[in-house]
């Protein structure tokens, strides 16, 4: 069979099209001024992320997983150490913990929120615990109250991964306002998208803000004075002018977002074999992905790409099963939710310019899967 439209799973040049005077605008004024690297506009980004997101200081960096790295090496993570993560992530999440130096220790993720399971962290928590990086995946914040009341009783820091989640809440408030540091990503695809690689760490902790932006910086705040030997993690210009003009728009697209995702709700319910995202109470979820499990995902992403519906899948091995974590000899019982799931998720399209026809032509996609 085949639908009537081909729907794409995200659509960057709609969302474009839709801002693309004032995109075009502040695009030409970078190129005009040549502040390419920092300058009048990041620091002008940096000001109003920061506010947008409730927190006292923004550091941007050049992308999501620097952004982690930055964060991990002015909290001092050294050799030696052990930091906390989920089991299902994207590698970014912990392949910074191993490159601060210190050894990634995995806990599963709850089968319905594929958030980190906050039950089975304190047995993992050892002397050489520092920290806890839970992930907002998908866009649902983690169980952030009792995640932070562990950190709290073991004195560990905790970053928040909010790469998928900016604006999502928790009991009311922003991701990234509860943990010690909160980490963003502006990769395109992202809720919040740069034309480009892009990131940020927010804390309303100064010191820590200005030990990250030195890091990030050669070591130095000002120019030509080296207090520490750091990275080149700079924001550029022209993706800092390109976020500022999206930024006000960030609130509506999610709300967009929300919507697309309870017309999914109504649309889908009751397609065979099809269990929908489940968001925890007091959890407001920013549907950056809209995850869907199949015990068929394979097939079902075979099917649905056959009638023009391109899907993801987010992610297809969980951290501790990749070749490059082999090193730990981890096995699927330690992980039994992240190993599961592993196999059944699968992303649809979600993007605010979605219209009700494509809607419509991913349930006439999902209902026309034939049974085995
Ligand atoms: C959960 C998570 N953490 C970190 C990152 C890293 O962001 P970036 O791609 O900007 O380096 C991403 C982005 O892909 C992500 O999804």
């Amino acid at each position: 069979m085949s639908t009537i439209i081909s729907v794409p799973f995200a659509d960057l040049h709609a969302q474009y099209l839709s801002i693309k005077s004032d995109m075009d605008a502040a695009i030409a004024e970078v190129i005009r001024t040549s502040a390419f690297i920092r300058g009048p506009f990041v620091q002008k980004f940096e000001t109003e992320f920061a506010a947008a997101m409730g927190l006292a200081h923004c550091v941007s960096c050049a992308n999501g997983t620097d952004s982690l790295y930055i964060a991990m090496h002015a909290l001092g993570v050294k050799p030696g150490d052990e930091v906390i993560a989920p089991a299902h992530s994207w590698i970014s999440t912990t392949e910074t913990i191993t490159q601060a130096g210190a050894k990634v220790v995995f806990v599963d993720t709850d089968a319905n929120t594929y958030t980190i399971d906050p039950a089975q962290i304190e047995a993992k928590v050892t002397s050489r615990t520092v920290g806890i990086i839970p992930v907002h995946l998908y866009g649902q914040p983690a169980d952030m109250d009792p995640i932070m009341a562990i950190a709290a009783r073991h004195r560990l820091w905790v970053i928040e991964d909010c790469a998928q989640a900016h604006l999502a809440r928790y009991k009311g408030r922003n991701v990234g306002t509860m943990g010690t540091a909160a980490s963003f990503s502006f990769y395109p695809g992202k809720n919040l998208g740069a034309m480009g690689d892009a990131g940020a760490i927010c804390t309303n902790d100064k010191a820590l803000a200005d030990r990250m932006g030195m890091f990030a910086r050669h070591g130095g705040l000002v120019k030509g004075d080296h207090q520490i030997e750091g990275i080149n993690s700079r924001l550029d210009g022209l993706q800092a002018a390109v976020l500022s003009v999206k930024l006000p728009h960030l609130r509506a697209w999610t709300v967009r977002r929300q919507e697309i995702a309870a017309s999914y709700a109504k649309l889908l319910a009751g397609v065979p074999g099809v269990t929908l995202p489940v968001v925890a109470t007091d959890r407001e979820h920013v549907y950056h992905l809209y995850v869907i499990r199949h015990e068929r995902r394979d097939a079902l992403a075979k099917h649905l790409s056959a009638v023009g519906i391109q899907t993801v899948v987010n992610y297809p091995v969980a951290l501790p099963f990749l070749p490059c974590y082999q090193r730990f000899g981890h096995t699927p019982a330690e992980f039994p939710n992240a190993f599961r799931n592993q196999s059944r998720v699968l992303s649809l399209p979600i993007f605010p310019e979605m219209t009700a026809a494509q809607m419509d032509a991913v349930n006439q996609g999902l209902r026309s899967m034939p049974n085995p």
